[in-house]
């Protein structure tokens, strides 16, 4: 099988009437559907339920799926199925899981107007990043496909006289897919396709927050060809994937989320239970307090708005987002005074109004996290900009503060929400030794024009992506493999040519001639 090489889905050009009447009409479509059902779906069999419900954050009242809950007995089932699914899908030749992964992006791509207004709705993604979610869901399959067919001709090794020497990837197993609600249809996809493209057979818990989201994840793959068998949906809360993340039947976890889960399923994954004969080997990908580096020489025409975008779009509600500014002292006051002009202007409102920089965070918890952590800023430092609250949804005030206390919790613990705190340094020697103290290392900014501060910062910093003169999120699968290091995970890279390595054992067969 020959495809032709990958590219990016291209995003909608949204400053267009079509697209704009497309999107709105989508999101009337999906409204009249509303509240959507979520099943447990575990083989060919869908089991009802409503003890799950997701909400519009930007209007909370307005139910958006009852979703069922996975019980124990849904586990079981689920992974039981698995276990089946695996041993059929396992047999399927690469080509062939391919071809199902490019029917699953074509139907998603036919239907790409309506997913966008369902994570609008479910997660509250302001339009052209619910468009860009499932631009890179499709990213994410396209991509795997044709890693699945690489990964199947294994790697060369040295041959001599006599002996044939052969290195192939067989899969692992069952992967448990634990997935979060930010990127709540990309992120759920990429972890879930990556596991079927070399051959494993995956059991999807999507966040609580998104069912409707981690439906269409497996109606897509299923819809594209894999076996229902090779891949269940388990909605649920937190206690899903913990008893995913526990059972022996489970040989790999891939998880997106916060470092504090992710640790425990790491410390879960290492306790081999009564009967189990394998590793749990497990893929995280967790948190971040991302640092951006502006030395004195930076254009601040490109700093403002890059910081911005980083720190602000989609709330902050990014692992990738940026939480720190590093600046030059040189320049602080005046970058500070640009940055808080730029934040006082964003527009806080519905994920659903073209125009919007900020929408509401995910929930009640959230805002009130954010909200502490605002109150703590105030006082640990000073607020030099703060924008609009406007009433009803989950939505916070973006907030930029200053000269925070070194000690300050703000500068080091992630708050996933629209803070940003603005630090002054001596130069970037300091500002690297700064981002090196901080135990994460997931994305990092720099806008420099001096080529030897460039290169010096990216041989520093411990980042797993670095980005110079641009914003510090919106990997592209296949231009910016994502994954962090240090707490910020495994060090694995979504959307790169090595992460389905991830999801297969190496076997290497001497067969003496
Ligand atoms: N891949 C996303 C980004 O780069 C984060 O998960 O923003």
């Amino acid at each position: 099988m020959s495809l032709p090489p990958f590219a990016n889905e291209p995003i909608l050009e949204l400053r267009r009437a079509g697209p704009r009447q497309a999107l709105l009409d989508a999101l009337a479509a999906v409204d009249a559907r509303l509240p959507l059902r979520v099943p447990v779906l575990v083989g060919s069999e869908a089991r009802a339920g409503d003890a799950l419900t997701s909400t519009d954050p930007g209007d909370p009242e307005r139910v958006v799926a009852h979703a069922a809950a996975a019980t124990a007995a849904d586990v079981d089932a689920a992974l039981d199925a698995a276990a089946r699914g695996f041993a059929r899908w396992r047999a399927v030749p690469a080509a062939e899981r391919a071809a199902a992964l490019l029917r699953a992006a074509a139907w998603l791509r036919d239907r790409r107007t309506e997913v966008a207004a369902l994570e609008v709705r479910e997660c509250a993604k302001p339009w052209p990043e619910a468009d860009a979610d499932v631009c890179e869901a499709i990213d994410f399959l396209e991509y795997y496909a044709r890693g699945a067919i690489a990964l199947e001709e294994g790697r060369p090794l040295l041959q001599v006289p006599g002996e044939h020497n052969e290195l192939r990837y067989v899969p692992r197993g069952v992967t448990a897919v634990i997935a979060p609600w930010n990127f709540p249809v990309a992120i759920p996809m990429g972890m879930t396709a990556a596991a079927l493209a070399a051959g494993n057979a995956a059991v999807l818990k999507p966040a609580e927050q998104s069912p409707a989201c981690g439906h269409v994840v497996v109606q897509a793959l299923r819809a594209g060809g894999v076996p229902d068998e090779a891949v269940a949906l388990l909605p649920g809360d937190g206690s899903a994937g913990a008893a995913l993340a526990r059972d022996p039947r489970v040989q790999t976890i891939a998880f997106t989320g916060s470092a504090p889960v992710g640790l425990e399923i790491l410390r879960t994954a290492a306790d081999t239970r009564e009967g189990q004969r394998h590793l749990k080997r497990v893929v995280a990908e967790l948190g971040g307090k991302n640092c951006v580096l502006v030395d004195s020489d930076a254009d601040l025409d490109e700093a403002v708005p890059g910081i911005v975008h980083s720190a602000f779009d989609y709330a902050g509600q990014k692992c990738s987002a940026a939480a720190r500014v590093l600046v030059h002292e040189a320049i602080a006051d005046a970058l500070i005074e640009r940055l808080s002009g730029a934040v006082e202007a964003l527009e806080t409102g519905q994920a659903g109004t073209f125009g919007t920089d900020v929408p509401p965070v995910i929930e009640r918890e959230a805002q009130e996290r954010v909200d502490r952590y605002a109150q703590r800023a105030a006082a640990d430092g000073r607020i030099v900009a703060r924008g609009e609250r406007p009433p009803g949804g989950w939505f916070c005030a973006p907030v930029v503060a200053a000269d925070l206390d070194p000690g300050s919790p703000v500068l080091r613990e992630e708050i996933f929400g629209p803070v940003l705190a603005v630090d002054r340094v001596r130069d970037m020697d300091a500002a690297v030794a700064a981002v090196q103290s901080l135990p994460f290392a997931l994305t990092g900014g720099l806008y420099a024009r001096n080529p030897r501060t460039v290169e010096a910062v990216a041989a520093q910093l411990p980042v797993g992506n670095l980005y110079v003169n641009r914003s510090t999120t919106g990997a592209m699968v296949g231009r910016q493999p994502f994954g962090g290091n240090r707490l910020s995970g495994t060090g694995t890279k979504a959307g790169g040519p090595d992460y389905l390595l991830s999801f297969v054992e190496p076997r290497v067969i001497t067969h003496n001639t």
